[in-house]
């Protein structure tokens, strides 16, 4: 995904009322949005895990009706940047922003919100250390309604096989931070799913080397 650097890498805009914008969700948003509409049945109450900026609640929101979306993350300036496009919005169904740190086993207000429809998170597993990965898992596991989604958006290895623009960026992403790096799939997480009762659904071919995986709480 050399053509799309994640957000916490690249230069995030700014609007002046504290709504921040990243290039690569202005390019990745409609497709995401496409993927999500085929995925999930309206309405439901999604839990983003790890938001960014915020601009893919907002913009999901705006176009699908019925969709209620809670943010989080655990970075103060992105929880600052979610409260500002929570409070312009328009729709009644954007939420949060949450204090979560994925790693860990009390995502705090989101514990007692309870009986989530999915658990969506982007961007997040390939720049964190594996432990917010694992804790992912967990966390939809634990959080999750019975049939309920966890949906994952990023760069990924199949099997031990990598796109040559992923394994460039799964170098430079080492370099910064050698906890941080584009997780396998099917070797990395799918075991830890499954073992969370979480079974693999589907997994969508996004441009620029992505994937949207799709898991469902099976127990
Ligand atoms: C590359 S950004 C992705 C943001 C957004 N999901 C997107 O795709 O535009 C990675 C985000 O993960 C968040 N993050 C990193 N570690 C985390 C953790 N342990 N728990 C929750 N969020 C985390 C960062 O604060 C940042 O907002």
């Amino acid at each position: 995904m050399a053509d799309e650097p994640p957000v916490a890498l690249e230069v995030r805009g700014e609007d002046g009322d504290g709504r921040r914008y990243s290039p690569s969700a202005a390019r990745n948003r409609e497709p995401i949005r496409d993927a999500l509409s085929r995925l999930i049945i309206l309405p439901a109450s999604i839990l983003e895990v790890a938001s960014g900026t915020g601009e893919h609640g907002a913009f999901f929101t705006g176009s699908l009706a019925g969709l209620h979306w809670t943010y989080s993350d655990i970075d103060p300036e992105s929880l600052v940047s979610q409260d500002a496009w929570q409070r312009l919005d328009h729709t009644g169904r954007l939420r949060g922003p949450l204090t979560i740190d994925a790693s860990s086993d009390d995502w705090l207000a989101a514990e007692t919100a309870g009986g989530w429809d999915a658990v969506f998170s982007a961007n997040m597993v390939h720049i964190a250390p594996f432990a917010a990965a694992t804790g992912l898992i967990r966390g939809a596991s634990r959080l999750l309604k019975p049939g309920g989604q966890l949906i994952l958006y990023g760069p990924f290895a199949r099997n031990g096989v990598i796109a040559p623009s992923n394994a460039a960026f799964d170098e430079s992403l080492k370099s910064r931070n050698p906890d941080w790096g584009v997780r396998d799939l099917d070797r990395d997480l799918v075991p830890l799913a499954e073992a969370a009762n979480l079974a693999q659904q589907g997994v969508t071919e996004m441009p620029a080397n992505n994937l949207i995986v799709s898991f469902r709480k099976t127990a």
